[in-house]
């Protein structure tokens, strides 16, 4: 089944390009097909996937799956949530943002600094589609007080596991891919596409 993929972000192709892998699912990705970037107008994830999705099925004529996630932060009132992306600005970069989380939680000891990881995995079979599947991940972990490790992408260098006592950028992908909150939501979706095949 093709499907195109409605994200531009290198980190999240390649996770979920892995996470699927063992399918028969053919991910078409923007590197294949040019989609244009769409203004994230939601105020949820579910909505922001769902906007992602309809507008990368419109552009390509494919069914289409799009991923909204983000981190939630406890002591900062679950943000920087649907913002994570641009929490720094508008054209923040990782690193940026990093920066920015760690000072707004500078002198804050490691049992108030719990944060969770937030992803919505969408599958539309066509633009006006009035059944979205939408599935859901979460991953609960703490920020860590300094970046530590250079896989993953994004938070990982900052989003420390206690039973691992490692940030998941000191994780192994296939570690990352078979616990994150994108693997959890991803599940769920190929779980579906498996039984539509089948019936
Ligand atoms: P969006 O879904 O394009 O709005 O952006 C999601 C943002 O959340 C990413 O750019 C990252 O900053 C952050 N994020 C989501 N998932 C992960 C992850 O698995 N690791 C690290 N950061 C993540």
């Amino acid at each position: 089944m093709k499907i195109m993929l409605a994200t531009k972000n290198e980190g999240k192709i390649r996770e979920i390009q892995r996470i699927l892998s063992n399918t028969s699912i053919n991910l078409i990705s923007h590197n294949d097909t040019e989609i244009p970037e769409v203004e994230e107008t939601g105020s949820s994830f579910v909505e922001n996937a769902i906007i992602k999705a309809r507008s990368a099925s419109l552009v390509t004529g494919l069914p289409s799956l799009a991923d909204d996630s983000g981190i939630e932060v406890s002591f900062l009132k679950a943000k920087p949530g649907v913002k994570s992306a641009r929490y720094a600005g508008e054209n923040a970069t990782n690193e940026m943002n990093n920066i920015k989380l760690l000072n707004a939680l500078k002198g804050i000891p490691m049992e108030k600094r719990s944060a969770c990881y937030r992803c919505v995995i969408v599958f539309m079979r066509f633009p006006d589609d009035p059944f979205p599947v939408i599935c859901s991940g979460s991953w609960h972990g703490f920020i860590a007080e300094k970046p530590l490790g250079s896989n993953g992408f994004g938070y990982d260098p900052i989003f420390y596991l206690p039973e691992y006592k490692k940030t998941s950028a000191e994780l192994t992908d296939k570690e990352k891919n078979s616990i994150s909150h994108r693997a959890q939501a991803l599940k769920g979706i190929e779980k579906y596409l498996i039984r539509q095949h089948n019936n």
